[in-house]
């Protein structure tokens, strides 16, 4: 076995885009392990552990996170292929989200007639439910029966940015009591074409404090001990993700925090009406620490303060101008020598506005502490693993970049190459 690299992240960056050109991201897998080890430590066995693909589809990355004991949560039939490339198997599956398209079912019934079926397919409506019974119905299987999970929308008030709010009242994510009952229902009841397994939640994403999450957790759990008193199987509560990642001068809870709160919530209901599986399904806590989006100076100019304008932006990393999120960016190499952050005395780090090069003036990245720069230096973008590539564009006729994996013991291989000008068009 190899042993851990010594080399700095920062000397595997500028490797990186020497060998790979700019923009280009790097995973330092060893951060994804460690992120997988908070999570499971919080979350430990027998819990269901489910990676949410859409933070990061990349398939060396979602494969790095399921050989850490996580399953894969996906959106589609692109996110499922994206984990089977990766390995994962259909038994460690589940597909939920509110965009499933006939095809999504179709294939998840088919994998399921074949005898491969998904681990649950979490469930938006009831007109979800009657379209998923239809599609089972004409398989003409009498035996085969699907699981699934419904999505409660919990109507609390989460402690994130109101786009990433998914859990509150007014959102288009999940179905109020009522609803469920009716996809119950549409799904032949008990026993039914649609085997009710559970609940199905999640609160938002980034979430800066435990609250709207405990009284979510609390509503799902009283749900599904409402729903066991009269279905043997409704044994699951899926509490989703949403455990944020932030920067370092913004105290947020660790998934540890949130999993303190499980104790309490699952005692408001009964014992013998208790979930027997729990499960959870967090995407950027796995994987954004562990993501760099390394670029290079295009301009530097005065615009009544340093302004900088690099090779990388909302192509790649649209979180700023979607969501005002700011990520910290570290200079690499500063007037063409490699820069060391506090070593080069004379080379102090002065404020810069840190533009992107889309013809967009939202394409921002803040202002930051940068030492001296000019064309061609190199910076690193923070926090770069999770809805960075993955919510990622072409537009400006911009292919998209390679995904490298730095391994534990440094080495640096290419997880996906940089889209072809051929795969503009
Ligand atoms: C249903 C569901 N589960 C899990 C996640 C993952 O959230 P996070 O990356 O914040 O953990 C999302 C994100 O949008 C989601 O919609």
């Amino acid at each position: 076995m190899s042993s851990p690299t010594e080399t700095p992240i920062e000397e595997s960056l500028r490797v990186a885009a020497r060998r790979f050109g700019t923009p280009l991201f790097v995973t330092d897998l060893a951060t994804v392990d460690a992120a997988c080890a908070a999570a499971t430590a919080a979350f430990p066995d027998p819990i269901i552990r489910q990676y949410s693909v859409k933070a990061n589809d990349v398939p060396a990355v979602i494969a790095r996170v399921a050989s850490q004991g996580f399953g894969a949560n996906v959106v589609s039939r692109g996110e499922w292929a994206l984990a089977h490339r990766a390995g994962v198997p259909n038994a460690r599956i589940t597909l939920e989200g509110v965009g499933k398209t006939p095809a999504d079912l179709r294939d998840a019934v088919r994998a399921a007639a074949a005898g491969s079926p998904l681990r649950w397919i979490a469930l938006e409506s009831p007109e979800e439910a009657q379209a998923l019974a239809l599609t089972v119905r004409r398989t003409r299987q009498a035996r085969l029966r699907i699981d699934v999970l419904y999505r409660l929308n919990p109507d609390v008030i989460p402690e994130t940015h109101a786009g990433l709010a998914v859990g509150s009242g007014a959102s288009k994510f999940g179905m109020t009591e009522t609803e469920i009952g009716e996809a119950i229902e549409a799904g032949g009841g008990p026993d039914g074409l649609l085997r009710p397994r559970g609940i199905h939640l999640h609160v938002g994403s980034q979430l800066g404090a435990v609250d709207a999450w405990r009284d979510a957790v609390r509503k799902a759990v009283a749900m599904a001990a409402l729903w066991r008193g009269s279905i043997e199987t409704f044994d699951t509560v899926d509490l989703g993700g949403g455990f944020p990642v932030l920067p370092a001068d913004q105290p947020s809870p660790a998934p540890e925090r949130f999993a303190r709160e499980l104790p309490a919530a699952l005692e408001t209901v009964p014992d013998d009406r208790r979930p027997t599986r729990l499960a959870i399904e967090p995407g950027r806590a796995l994987v954004a620490r562990a993501g760099w989006l390394v670029a290079r100076v295009l301009h530097v100019r005065d615009r009544g303060g340093r302004q900088v304008v690099i090779d990388a932006g909302m192509t790649e990393l649209i979180r700023p101008a979607l969501y005002g999120a700011r990520h910290p960016i570290v200079a690499l190499t500063s007037l063409g020598r490699e820069f060391v952050p506090g070593a080069a005395a004379g080379r102090g780090a002065e404020p810069a506005r840190v533009e992107g090069p889309i013809c967009e003036s939202t394409d921002s990245l803040g202002t930051h502490g940068l030492p001296p720069l000019r064309r061609g230096d190199l910076v690193a973008i923070a926090d770069a693993g999770a809805y960075a590539a993955s919510l990622g564009s072409a537009y400006n006729g911009r292919p998209r970049p390679p995904q490298v994996m730095r391994a534990p013991d440094g080495s640096l291989t290419v997880g996906r190459r940089r889209g072809s000008l051929a795969s503009l068009g």
